[in-house]
């Protein structure tokens, strides 16, 4: 077999920089083998076999009797059998035995297996807990519910995985295992932890010369200690990182208990480990699936986080995953699949370290310098000339010793390049003047501060005005409350979701961005200077990665809170209860785009509210067969949906793009100036009695929005209303995205129940 090896792999010791891994698919020449997932008709299986592992194997052993000499060398096996994610295998297959198993009685499709993204951002060392309301203390659910990350594994001995506090009672349908391996034995799980498995067949098959670096549940990423550690990690009194973000380390469901599923190894991530990572924790029995990566650019039923999670939603399993960091531009989130919950990635109010000015002012900045570096009372260097940070050379002109102020740059890149050239001209430290978000993430490697051009002005005015300024830099602070949070961060990828763009994806957005969690305590997690690396237990980090793990925490308080809610439930209480404003009361902005207003396409219907979740007053309900009818009205053949449904019990009788579904979105052609879309949507009422909910519409521009009946009465609990919506848009100047809202609110009651709506031409997907 030929050696396949990923594109990248971990340079160690800055892992953190890797955002992808590209582990392709090897599509060799007749003689070559690559693996395959194969789905198979599970309503086809003879009964001569036992099991359906006997069958596979039986398959695979004809297959390769019929083309002997090509594989000779090692004898043919499945890498994996499914049962529960989907049904069928994976196995390294030539392309004519390809062919023959294609030949077999009940195959239904098959395909090679493929690498897929994590999605930390290529920004890192960032921090946060969801700060924003006592969510936290509101509820004490969780206890009971278990969640499934699905990972690069868990640093056991981390505080975030101890047990104290937790019931001795595991819920009796939990049948997951903790794994032994490579320094990972069973009493590493525990109360808290209670499952650890991994699962690298997949790797293996793909490179047959691989040597596993930890072959065990064991993380040395650090990507899973921190989702997981999110998700629902005990609390922790002193958790910070080098200083900054100081507090009660906890996850959002902090009674949960965790399960992990190590699918992500250093040496590659793919698709065959993947499906078998779900397979087994939906068989294990968790309630909820954290999953924060994905496959770009495959059409549902090749990937296998849609194959898979829709057998967990049939099972009530929440799956929900992060949408990328492929941002900020449209049409690039990935897991864009209508039964899972898609989880955009926002910014938090907080940030680190000041400047007091010699006159006593302070300037709160942002600094990640891992230690508390004494730069006080020095001249602060005022240089006019703007291109003095520019290079080493000049600064060593202006520059004595002192804190040199850099002027306003607009490219983020400079300030990195700034940083290198007053490091290299050995000053005290530096203030560096930059709006740009980017900016903002990343430690610094020596004593440096950074201001908005705002508070700049304070600064220069001061530093012309005395003679002798001077100022300090205060490390090690953190500071709350800032405004304004959250925004839209810049990486996180944009719908409309390229794999289904009739449902408005992303759902919701959640804290991403300077996330602090658990961390691998041997892998560096700052640097001061060129070779001084620093590890920390807790680490800062971003991506939509991170954000997922706060909505997973979320779903798994309100699956304990309500354990007869579908996902769908869950979902539409999470949706349309989530808040499009900021901590101003203004639209939340969008850092991809600084001087624009976030619309649904960046971040769904908005900021995650867990309280409000609880009790959403109406849900938009679905079930299993409303999304057959997507898969039918996309006119995928029969074979294509069985991959993702495994058994024929659905049908394709009512095909309909229309999902109830608690967003809108109308696609129209560029070629037609004016059309009309009609949706049909039915509410449940969940609230606690009679109820009148009114609508209210703001128009996307250029649109008229007409709902009817206007007035939803419910007699009772549980009753359910249904009602349609109009949209005609008639195209106005260019093509464009416009967007407004549905919101449903209850008569003298507390429920708003809003629905976002966006209006947004074809051509963008
Ligand atoms: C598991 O490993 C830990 C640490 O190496 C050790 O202390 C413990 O005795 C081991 N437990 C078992 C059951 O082997
Ligand atoms: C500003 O600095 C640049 C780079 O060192 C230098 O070439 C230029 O002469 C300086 N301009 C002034 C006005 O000092
Ligand atoms: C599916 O097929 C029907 C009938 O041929 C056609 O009208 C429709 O546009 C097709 N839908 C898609 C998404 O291709
Ligand atoms: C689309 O709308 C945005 C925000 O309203 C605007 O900035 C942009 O210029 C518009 N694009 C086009 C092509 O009209
Ligand atoms: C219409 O959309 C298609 C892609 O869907 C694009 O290729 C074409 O350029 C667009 N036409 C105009 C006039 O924007």
């Amino acid at each position: 077999m030929r050696e396949s090896k990923p594109n990248f792999v971990f340079p160690f010791p800055f892992m953190l920089f890797i955002t992808h891994w590209f582990l392709l698919a090897f599509h060799g020449s007749a003689a070559e083998s690559s693996t395959y997932i194969v789905h198979m008709d599970k309503s086809l299986f003879p009964s001569v076999f036992t099991t359906h592992h006997d069958w596979f194997e039986s398959i695979i052993d004809s297959t390769k009797s019929g083309t002997l000499g090509h594989s000779s060398i090692q004898p043919q096996k499945l890498v994996y059998s499914y049962s529960q994610a989907m049904y069928g295998f994976s196995t390294v297959l030539t392309s004519e035995e390809l062919e023959a198993v294609k030949n077999s009685h009940g195959f239904v499709a098959a395909y090679p297996d493929r690498g897929g993204t994590i999605d930390t951002t290529h920004t890192f060392q960032f921090l946060s807990l969801d700060s924003s309301s006592g969510l936290w203390h509101a509820s004490n659910f969780g206890e009971d519910v278990i969640v499934g990350v699905i990972d690069t594994g868990v640093w056991p001995e981390s505080k975030s995985f101890r047990d104290d506090g937790m019931t001795k009672k595991i819920p009796s349908k939990w049948k997951g295992t903790c794994q032994e391996g490579q320094d990972f034995n069973t009493s590493m799980c525990n109360f808290k932890l209670i499952g650890a498995r991994y699962f690298n067949q997949g790797v293996i098959a793909a490179n047959s010369k691989v040597r596993i670096s930890m072959n065990s549940a064991r993380d040395t990423y650090g990507h899973g200690t921190h989702t997981s550690s999110t998700v629902g990690g005990n609390y922790v009194s002193g958790a910070s990182y080098f200083g900054y973000a100081k507090g009660v380390a906890r996850g959002i469901a902090p009674r949960a208990r965790l399960a992990m599923y190590k699918v992500i190894w250093e040496e590659g991530l793919y698709a065959s480990d993947v499906l078998a990572g779900m397979d087994r924790a939906i068989a294990d029995g968790v309630d909820v699936i954290s999953i924060s990566m994905g496959f770009d650019g495959v059409p549902l039923y090749e990937d296998p986080i849609a194959i898979s999670s829709f057998a967990a939603m049939e099972k009530g399993v929440v799956v929900s995953s992060s949408a990328g960091n492929g941002g900020p531009d449209l049409g690039t989130l990935h897991n864009g699949i209508p039964w899972l919950l898609t989880v955009a990635a926002g910014t938090i109010d907080r940030t680190f370290g000041s400047l007091v000015l010699g006159n006593g002012q302070t300037i709160i900045g942002w600094t990640l310098f891992p230690a508390n570096a004494i730069v006080e009372n020095l001249p602060l260097i005022y240089n006019k000339n703007t291109s003095a940070c520019n290079s080493v050379k000049a600064l060593s002109k202006v520059a004595m010793e002192g804190i040199i102020l850099c002027d306003l740059v607009s490219d983020p890149k400079i300030v990195i390049k700034q940083r290198r050239f007053v490091k290299k001209a050995s000053l005290s430290g530096a203030v560096f003047i930059s709006d740009q978000p980017l900016v903002n993430e990343g430690y610094a490697r020596y004593p440096s501060i950074v201001i908005s051009a705002k508070d700049a002005q304070t600064v220069i005015m001061y530093a012309k005005s005395h003679r002798k300024p001077t100022a300090s830099i205060k490390f090690q602070e953190t500071f709350v409350g800032i405004k304004s949070a959250p925004a839209v961060a810049d990486y996180s990828s944009r719908g409309p979701s390229p794999s289904y763009p009739w449902v408005l994806k992303p759902d919701i957005m959640a804290p991403g961005s300077n996330v602090l969690a658990a961390y691998t305590p041997h892998t560096p997690a700052a640097e001061i200077g060129d070779n001084v690396l620093l590890p920390s237990d807790y680490n800062l980090l971003s991506g939509t990665s991170m954000a997922c793990p706060h909505a997973s925490g979320v779903a798994a308080l309100l699956k304990g809170a309500h354990p007869e809610w579908s996902a769908a439930a869950i979902r539409s209480a999470l949706v349309t209860t989530a808040s499009p404003l900021d901590n101003t009361q203004n639209p939340i902005r969008d850092y991809g785009y600084p001087s624009q207003y976030a619309s649904p396409l960046a971040m769904g219907a908005g900021q995650i509210d867990p309280n409000k979740a609880l009790d959403p007053g109406l849900i938009y309900d679905a079930t299993p067969q409303d999304y057959v009818n997507l898969l039918c009205a996309l006119n995928y053949t029969q074979k294509q949906i069985l991959t993702i449904t495994r058994s024929g019990s659905y049908n394709c009788a009512k095909p309909s793009f229309d999902l109830n579904y608690p967003s809108f979105i109308a696609l129209y052609s560029n070629k037609t100036r004016s059309v009309v879309h009609k949706f049909k949507r039915t509410v449940t009422n969940v609230g606690h009695g009679p109820a009148i909910y009114r609508a209210k519409v703001t128009e996307p521009k250029g649109s008229v929005v007409t709902v009817s009946p206007e007035t939803l009465s419910f007699r009772y609990k549980n009753e359910k209303r249904s009602y349609d919506v109009l949209i005609k848009y008639r195209k106005y100047k260019k093509e464009n995205i416009s967007y407004g809202d549905l919101v449903w609110i209850e008569d003298g009651g507390t429920h708003t129940v809003r629905s976002p709506i966006v209006v947004a031409p074809r051509g963008i997907v």
